[in-house]
């Protein structure tokens, strides 16, 4: 049998999106190939929200360039965000002639003629499609590989246009798909036996406005969601901020099976820099909401993006920074430098000294990871239900899974706890790890 290969970069929309490669593949008869065993097809399904996410997939892509001399029939496609960027399909086809497929965010379906077609005579396409609304595909077969979890896709693309960022120029505007779509999804995953399911979208908050003009929203959804049976959980990502309503809280604290764990991208905590990303938010606002948060959601994991060294960022902008974190203690948080990205308003802005970035992050890095910590240690000698998910990647004799506010937990068992809602002592922790053994 004829195998296949998908390297993904990015974000979990690109991880759910190689299941739906991989479903084309598994429909074409290809089969999954081990690690690094030659391949037939090779799918790199790209990013290029900061520039080493773009460097790292140029550079794998060109090292393909001795296996495909070895393998001349191989076929090699790529996909995903870096290809919608302008002109940037055919700069890869020149850049690695070798490359037999191109294909954008929105299009990817066309994998199932391109293939064959790649296999029969050895044709090109490149192939991006640049319409701001594509239509939303409800045939896609997927070769779901996230074990107990599944993903599920509420909509496509963005509309918000902060000014650092590419997303919206190469996923389009938001597209949502409709209740009955989602539940009928949702119910299958459900009847499939997944145990925890994963509402995605670039701002899960906007789900429904372009589709039903304010008559039906996130919060509605998610409810009508939390009320089919079955022992599972609801996970959604990513909530933008301005559009996280106290209806929303509400839901969550209603549903025992909708996790306490909320992802809210704070960004920066300095207004200054707040207004020039065009976040359509303030410091107070946001605090404002996390005090929402925490007080119907005591136990609530709040997890976020935050990013250093954005133009015109000073010292006290980023002290407002460090002093957000301090305040909300967040659970984890995702740290990034500031990264030019073309075509944005923000690359036309005066930059900030990559050294004082580079200090900056270090900083943060250094306080988050403080609280962090100090967080894991108030779940020692507490017991937490945990959803086993596999088995664990560095302990032997271990498995590891998650709590309901999404924090990491290792403990003792084999392959019967997987799959498994687990009641855990936490017994030690070590910065973000937690590690206990199960009680009755
Ligand atoms: N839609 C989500 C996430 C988008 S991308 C949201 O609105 O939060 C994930 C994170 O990457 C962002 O939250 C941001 O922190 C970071 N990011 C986006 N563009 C970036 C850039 N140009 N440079 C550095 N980090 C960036
Ligand atoms: Fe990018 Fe902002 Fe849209 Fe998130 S909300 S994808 S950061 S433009
Ligand atoms: Fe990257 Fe595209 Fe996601 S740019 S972060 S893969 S939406």
């Amino acid at each position: 049998m004829q195998k296949y290969r998908i390297i993904t970069y990015g974000c979990q929309m690109n991880v759910h999106e190689s299941e739906k490669i991989a479903g084309i593949l598994t429909k074409l008869g290809y089969m999954q190939a081990n690690g690094d065993e030659p391949a037939d097809v090779v799918v790199f399904n790209t990013c290029c929200i900061r520039d080493n996410a773009e460097r790292k997939a140029m550079g794998h892509i060109g090292m393909l360039k001795t296996e495909k001399k070895k393998n001349p029939d191989m076929i090699v496609a790529v996909v995903g965000c870096m290809t919608q960027q302008d002109g940037a399909g055919r700069a890869l086809r020149e850049k690695f002639p070798f490359v037999d497929i191109v294909l954008g965010t929105s299009n990817l379906a066309l994998l199932e003629s391109y293939i064959p077609s790649v296999a029969a005579s050895r044709a090109k396409f490149v192939d991006i499609n640049t319409e701001e609304k594509p239509a939303v595909n409800e045939n896609e077969t997927f070769f779901r590989t996230s074990g107990t979890n599944a993903w599920l896709n509420i909509m496509y693309g963005c509309n918000n246009f902060c000014t650092y960022c590419i997303v919206p120029y190469v996923r389009g505007r938001e597209r949502s798909r409709t209740k009955e779509a989602v539940t009928d999804e949702f119910r299958r995953l459900v009847d499939e036996g997944y145990k925890e399911i994963t509402l995605l979208g670039q701002n899960v908050n906007s789900y429904g406005n372009d589709i039903y003009g304010g008559e039906y929203g996130f919060a509605q959804l998610l409810e009508d969601l939390a009320k089919i049976d079955g022992k599972h959980r609801i996970r959604f990502m990513t909530s933008h901020p301005k559009d996280f309503n106290r209806r929303l809280i509400d839901v969550i604290a209603e549903y025992p099976n909708i996790c306490n764990n909320i992802h809210l991208p704070v960004q920066s905590g300095s207004d200054k820099i707040l207004k020039l990303m065009n976040r359509h938010y303030t410091r107070s606002y946001y605090l404002d909401t996390i005090a929402a948060i925490r007080e119907k959601l005591p136990d609530c994991g709040i997890t976020t993006d935050l990013m250093v060294g954005f133009p015109y960022e000073e010292e006290s902008d980023f002290l407002d920074t460090l002093d957000m974190v301090e305040k909300v203690r967040y659970s984890n948080a995702f740290t990034f430098v500031y990264s030019v990205r073309k075509g944005t308003p923000a690359a036309k802005m005066p930059q900030v000294d990559p050294l004082v970035a580079k200090d900056r992050i270090m900083r943060l890095i250094e306080a988050q990871n403080r609280i962090t910590k100090e967080l894991s240690k108030e779940y020692e000698n507490k017991v937490f239900e945990v959803l086993c998910e596999d088995f664990s990647p560095t302990k032997k004799g271990c498995v590891c899974g998650r709590t309901d506010s999404g924090r990491l937990v290792t403990f003792p068992g084999g392959k019967e706890s997987i799959g498994q809602f687990c009641n855990v002592r936490i017994n030690r922790s070590q910065s973000a790890s937690l590690f206990g053994e199960t009680e009755e």
